[in-house]
């Protein structure tokens, strides 16, 4: 059953009548059963009664979780619980999958979700895929329950994460597919994944073209394709990634022969904005 909520902004007026700053949140974010809002740091003061006003007006929510921003190599947030139950383990379901995280601990981004349903819908049964930065299984779980691949390597580093993404594999079933390793994938490709992947995904968002020689070395001989997300200018984000590809490619002896699919992702800052290319590499 539809529960109709009042958006943020109308629970609002409790606290600053008809005359709302232009810069508190429009909305929050659901995660399972948990709000995540980003209160500016000038409005701290309000956090805990911002907190209970969400609380007490949407009865899809538990806890409420202030996120003051994503930080490091493991894109892990800063946040405190605000208000109500101060456990912050979810479940978020999403195309029949269930994934479990600590949404103050982990990131799982909402505005992915169209990728992540793309790739479910696209990888053959016969396929190894190498996921390298696996989160929490975002992208393995999806393409190991709606694809049944053959093999997927699911490489994360950071121990949190990982935790999550073993349960999660057992949660959906899908232990007969996904191997999770921990660790760093620079590392774990080449000492155990070299020439073993028909398809590589790439999801991460803060230098990733760093990581291409890595994907290049786990991709079979015969080559395979690359979803690659990166984070570029605005300006001439399509081309830069595809630059970086080709260029990666040519390092490793290979050559970038079809960009498959471009997509802009989502905006990601001032002038910035979160690409994925998928490219056939021979
Ligand atoms: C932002 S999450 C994204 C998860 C998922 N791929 C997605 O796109 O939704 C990126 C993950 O990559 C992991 N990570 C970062 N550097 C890594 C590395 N060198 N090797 C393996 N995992 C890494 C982080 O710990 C984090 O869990």
């Amino acid at each position: 059953m539809r529960v109709k909520v009042k958006s943020l902004r109308e629970m609002l007026k409790e606290i600053f009548g008809e005359d709302i700053p232009a810069d508190i949140p429009r909305k929050y974010k659901i995660y399972g059963d948990i709000a995540v809002v980003k209160i500016p740091s000038k409005y701290r003061h309000l956090k805990k009664e911002i907190g209970d006003l969400i609380l007490k007006n949407d009865p899809r929510i538990r806890s409420v979780v202030n996120i003051e921003k994503i930080h490091g190599t493991f894109r892990e947030p800063i946040a405190e619980v605000i208000a109500g139950d101060p456990n912050t383990v979810t479940t978020i379901i999403e195309n029949s999958c269930r994934f479990k995280l600590d949404v103050a601990k982990l990131m799982f981004c909402l505005g992915n979700q169209h990728e992540r349903v793309r790739l479910a819908n696209i990888v053959f049964s016969d396929e190894v895929v190498v996921d390298m930065f696996a989160g929490v299984g975002q992208f393995s779980i999806p393409i190991a329950v709606h694809c049944k691949p053959e093999r997927i390597f699911a490489i994360e580093i950071n121990p949190t994460a990982f935790r999550f993404l073993v349960e999660n594999i057992f949660i959906n079933h899908v232990e007969e597919v996904i191997f999770p390793i921990l660790g760093n994938c620079r590392e774990v490709i080449p000492a155990f994944l070299k020439g073993r992947a028909d398809r590589i995904i790439m999801g991460f968002i803060e230098y990733t073209n760093r990581y291409l020689d890595a994907a290049l070395v786990a991709l079979r001989d015969k080559g395979g394709i690359i979803h690659f997300h990166n984070v570029y200018n605005s300006e001439d984000a399509i081309e830069m990634a595809i630059s970086d590809i080709k260029d990666a490619a040519e390092r490793s002896r290979r050559r970038l022969v079809k960009v498959i699919h471009k997509r802009i992702v989502k905006e990601y800052g001032p002038k910035l904005v979160h690409v994925v290319i998928d490219a056939k590499i021979k």
